[in-house]
């Protein structure tokens, strides 16, 4: 069953147009990518999403119309998102975002499970606990801020480029800890990265942005086999 629509849809900055028509959909359970050059719309097309950029067009999410909703209602819904650059609370300890993350929960005890699932899946936040983010390397940030997400208990998460600025070693584990998260939660994936390979690693299927629009479509393994992929986002 499809959980997450979008049909034609669009977005400015001003009067700049940069999202022209983006359509895709992520099946229940399913992680799906959105690859493209800087500046492509990427971002974009997670922010109409999550109701931090007015959009046009279709955007459903498990039967509902949320097009025009604010963000705190989009997330409510059950979508959390990972944004770029990560923007976990540096003045806040570990422990105070994961919280953050789950501000709209009131189960006590599902909340301190998600918490001990976060710190199994991610050992290096457990010595960290009571560190502020500001003192987390970028690595470290990007698990908390995945974290996170997951602390909303979502239906779906969108996550944009989990890997940006990290040391390959480093990128590799955040991708074997979100992959390993798929299949333990089922939770519904829309992962925009630059790194096609590590992307490849995580979705079934993806989809390319060029200025703001779908150029291809694609299962991960029809995709890799295509020369004008391999040339631009595989590195040959
Ligand atoms: N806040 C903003 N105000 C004005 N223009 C913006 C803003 N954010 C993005 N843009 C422009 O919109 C276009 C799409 O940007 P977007 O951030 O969605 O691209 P992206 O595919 O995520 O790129 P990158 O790979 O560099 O993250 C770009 O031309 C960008 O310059
Ligand atoms: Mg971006």
């Amino acid at each position: 069953m499809t959980l997450l629509e979008l049909e034609d849809v669009t977005a400015s900055y001003g009067p700049v147009q940069v999202l022209d028509g983006v359509t895709l959909s992520v099946p229940e359970n399913g992680a799906v990518g959105i690859l493209g050059a800087n500046g492509a719309g990427k971002t974009t097309t997670l922010r109409a999403i999550s109701g931090t950029v007015r959009a046009g067009g279709r955007i459903v999410f498990d039967g509902k119309d949320i097009r025009g909703m604010r963000p705190d209602q989009v997330a409510a819904q059950g979508i959390a998102h990972v944004p770029e650059g990560r923007g976990t609370l540096g003045d806040l300890t570990v422990r105070e975002n994961l919280m953050v993350g789950a501000y709209l929960r009131k189960d006590r005890k599902g909340i301190d499970e998600d918490v001990d699932y976060c710190l199994d899946l991610f050992p290096n936040l457990r010595e960290r606990i009571t560190s502020n983010a500001s003192a987390l390397s970028g690595g470290e940030q990007q698990m908390l801020a995945v974290s996170r997400g997951i602390m909303s208990k979502p239906r779906l998460m969108l996550l944009d480029e989990a890997s940006l600025g990290l040391a390959p070693s480093t990128a590799k584990n955040v991708y074997d800890a979100i992959r390993r998260l798929r299949v333990e939660s089922g939770i519904a994936m829309l992962v925009v990265e630059q790194n096609a390979n590590l992307a490849f690693t995580l979705v079934d299927t993806a989809t390319v942005l060029e200025t703001g629009r779908n150029a291809l479509t694609g299962s991960s393994a029809e995709l890799k086999g295509m020369d004008e992929i391999r040339r631009a986002y595989l590195g040959g």
